[in-house]
């Protein structure tokens, strides 16, 4: 199954609206045309104006970090599908580790979120990944089990493929601890046969599973190469167009 790759870039809490624009800019002029690989950019919800009108008319997609569930209404400091929609987003990220440790957000929680930007034409990056305590328990494929199971309830088999699924060991987030091409395939693998279970085959095998954690352009080419990798899920070497460049020259070549 020849699933097309993407690389997106998740800025987290970094960039102003000139600085992301800046970037995008970069970015656009040099890859603007790509469409062997998919590239999404994640900016902060402050820069979503600035980066999406630096891509405009590109191949390349606008990403947001986070939503809010409902529509709208009394829940200060959120934003709404709709909200990002008018900005014309087309991907968000939701249930990433930083959101579940930091702010407390809980498998059912990020479900109603999955379900609410389907139902407004979003694109899920659904996160999940296991803590180092976790790894070392031995339970690192039941959390993921249980993460996956818990992000997608009710989600149809005609929406499944619309969500990506992202696996970021927390341990190796931003830690430069990159887990092996072997160890993430193990768990990528594990992804792809739940779902499989779940939608059966031919759609499972549609599904992209990226891949996140301190991925950068030395260590891609191999994790890119693992036969369950559709990509990754960027981080520190995102937020400089070089690397970011690099990373999807390097899922270019593997898909070729
Ligand atoms: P780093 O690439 O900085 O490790 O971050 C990964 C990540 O959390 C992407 O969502």
């Amino acid at each position: 199954m020849n699933r097309k790759k993407i690389i997106a870039g998740n800025w987290k809490m970094n960039k102003t609206a000139l600085e992301g624009g800046t970037l995008a800019q970069e970015i656009a002029a040099a890859v603007g045309k790509e469409t062997v690989v998919e590239v999404v950019l994640c900016p902060p919800f402050t820069a979503l104006e600035s980066v999406g009108r630096a891509i405009d008319g590109t191949a390349i997609r606008l990403g947001a970090q986070n939503m809010h569930p409902e529509r709208n209404g009394a829940f200060t400091g959120e934003v709404s599908a709709e909200m990002l929609r008018a900005l014309f987003t087309t991907h968000v990220i939701l249930g990433h580790s930083e959101r579940r440790m930091y702010f407390g957000e809980n498998d059912a929680f990020i479900n109603r979120k999955v379900l609410a930007a389907l139902a407004n034409q979003l694109r899920p990056i659904l996160c999940v990944g296991e803590t180092l305590t976790e790894r070392e328990a031995g339970s690192t494929l039941a959390v993921v089990q249980r993460q996956i199971e818990g992000g997608l309830q009710g989600v149809t088999k005609e929406q499944i493929t619309t969500i990506i699924i992202a696996y970021e060991p927390v341990w190796a987030i931003g830690t430069g601890k990159v887990a092996t091409a072997a160890q993430a395939q193990e768990v990528h693998a594990f992804i792809r046969n739940l779902i499989t279970k779940l939608y059966g085959q031919a759609l499972a095998q549609k599904v992209r599973i990226l891949y996140g954690g301190s991925m950068k352009p030395s260590n891609a080419p191999e994790l890119l190469a693992q036969p369950d990798i559709d990509g990754g899920l960027i981080g520190g070497a995102s937020l400089e167009e070089r690397s970011f460049l690099d990373l999807i020259t390097a899922a270019a070549a593997v898909n070729q």
